[in-house]
């Protein structure tokens, strides 16, 4: 699949959200959406209703990041309703086999997130139960935060076992993700990168998803100068 970049509204203007999924449908792969509880994050957000209505108005896929204390009981009703793809949390889940399960069997893209202190290496035989697995770059809950650094060595050790076991998984950053540390990601083996504050909080936010894009994609093809490669 390449390089892609998914906005997060967490960032947009809630009494705006189809307007700013809009703004950026052209540039972006996916729109971002952060779904918190109030429990497993101390932030609160948005839920289903709020989805389902969001579905009907993009016109680019819906990546549902559920931070939620019972991912188990609602992940696969985000799946049903639209959503391309659905991630649960690994520290939430207590069933995330079977959750997954019924995410990929509703249709969309099954994912596994984990919080910066959560190892990956304890997931490695879930791996083919997954379609994207997501690093979270700060700690889960609030946009605007600085990028953890500390959490590159384990991008590079999940891309080593994903190539390890030649799957076909995507793997996704979220969290301080900008002009400044997005190559570090794309190093380390990083291919979808979700944006908030760096996204929205530009003055053209669909310029700043291309810059995000075209950054990233010169760190993994650095022989292709941006404009010129071979398609
Ligand atoms: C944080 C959310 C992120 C958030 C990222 O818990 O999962 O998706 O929107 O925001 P930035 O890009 O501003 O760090
Ligand atoms: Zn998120």
């Amino acid at each position: 699949m390449g390089i892609q970049i998914s906005p997060s509204i967490l960032s947009a203007d809630f009494a705006h959200l189809a307007r700013d999924i809009e703004a950026v449908s052209d540039a972006a792969d996916w729109v971002h959406v952060d779904v918190m509880d109030n429990h497993f994050v101390p932030n609160l957000t948005l839920g289903l209703p709020i989805v389902e209505s969001l579905l009907k108005h993009s016109s680019i896929p819906i990546d549902c990041h559920l931070m939620i204390a019972d991912p188990d009981r609602w992940a696969p009703a985000y799946a049903e309703a639209g959503a391309g793809s659905v991630t649960i949390h690994a520290e939430a889940a207590k069933a995330p086999i079977r959750t997954l399960r019924m995410i990929r069997a509703a249709g969309a893209r099954a994912s596994l997130a984990l919080s910066p202190a959560t190892p990956v290496e304890p997931y490695e035989d879930l791996l083919g139960e997954l379609d994207m697995l997501l690093l979270m770059t700060v700690e889960p809950g609030f946009g605007g935060q600085k990028f953890l650094d500390v959490v590159l060595p384990k991008i590079r050790r999940a891309r080593e076992l994903i190539k390890g076991r030649d799957l076909d998984l995507w793997l996704q950053v979220d969290g301080g993700v900008s002009a400044e540390t997005i190559e570090r990601c794309a190093e380390a083996g990083a291919d979808v990168f979700v944006a908030g504050s760096a996204v929205y909080g530009a003055e053209d936010p669909a310029e700043a998803v291309r810059n995000l894009k075209a950054l990233a994609e010169k760190t993994v093809r650095p022989e292709r100068p941006i404009g010129f490669g071979r398609g």
